[in-house]
């Protein structure tokens, strides 16, 4: 956040009034802090899908460190092939973006209503490889340990899927993960997803255990 202040400093000061070239004064920091803060409250503010105690929304460049802090805990990333380093996080957060761009859906930064903090994703994305049940949208999920056992990421998927039905107008969403992540499985079923089949995932190596997956599926209840 420091880079942001020192960035609306040299933007909201012209050459002439800047006392430091190098550094903002405390005042100056001040007062673009504040600038900065009411920027990100009223992006905040603006959610797309609310729930009781969640905001969904698009990512904010604050987002970026918890998140940086989830893709690094190898608890949370005990399903997906390896942790993520600060820059894979940065470039996922690209591709998020450049999904909602393209798509004018995707994952969307999960916020809670009680604390203002970032606590995860939940939301849709198009799968990039080639499967039997593809192409198609997928749903997903993923929360910051300190926040699970707490029905955040049911109370958020729930919200997805009537986004999804209602605004969207998706005919069918899936969702797949590792067939040993029985929490994720659990969400899957307690939104009302029904499971279709196992199926070997073609991105990841067929001797590693993770490479088995379990296939759920849902409708919008007229197909
Ligand atoms: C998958 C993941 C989001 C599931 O989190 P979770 O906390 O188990 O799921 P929820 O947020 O829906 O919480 C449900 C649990 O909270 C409990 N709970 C407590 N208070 C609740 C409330 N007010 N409302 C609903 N459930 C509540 C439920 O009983 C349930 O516990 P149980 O599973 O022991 O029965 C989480 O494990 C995660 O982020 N994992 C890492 C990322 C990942 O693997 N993503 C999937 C990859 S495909």
């Amino acid at each position: 956040m420091n880079k942001e202040v020192t960035y609306y400093y040299y933007i909201i000061y012209p050459k002439e009034k800047r006392i430091s070239e190098r550094k903002p004064p405390n005042q100056a920091r001040a007062f673009t802090f504040i600038l900065y803060w009411i920027r990100e409250k009223i992006k905040m503010n603006s959610f797309i899908i609310n729930t009781e105690r969640l905001g969904l929304r698009r990512w904010l460049d604050s987002d970026l460190k918890p998140f940086s802090y989830l893709n690094r805990d190898p608890e949370v990333m005990k399903y997906y092939p390896k942790t993520l380093s600060d820059l894979e996080t940065l470039e996922m957060v690209r591709r998020i973006k450049h999904h909602f761009e393209k798509n004018d859906f995707g994952l969307f930064a999960v916020e809670s209503k009680g604390t203002g903090e970032f606590i995860g994703y939940t939301g849709f994305l198009i799968p990039t490889f080639q499967s039997f049940f593809t192409p198609c949208v997928e749903i997903g999920w993923k929360f910051k340990k300190e926040c699970w056992g707490r029905g955040f990421a049911t109370e958020a998927a729930n919200a997805c899927l009537n986004y999804g039905f209602e605004t969207l107008k998706f005919e069918k969403i899936v969702s797949f993960t590792s067939a040993l992540n029985i929490n994720s499985e659990k969400v899957m079923k307690r939104i009302g997803m029904k499971y279709v089949t196992d199926f070997d995932h073609p991105q990841i190596e067929i001797n590693s255990p993770l490479c088995r997956h379990v296939l759920y599926q849902i409708d919008n209840g007229k197909v």
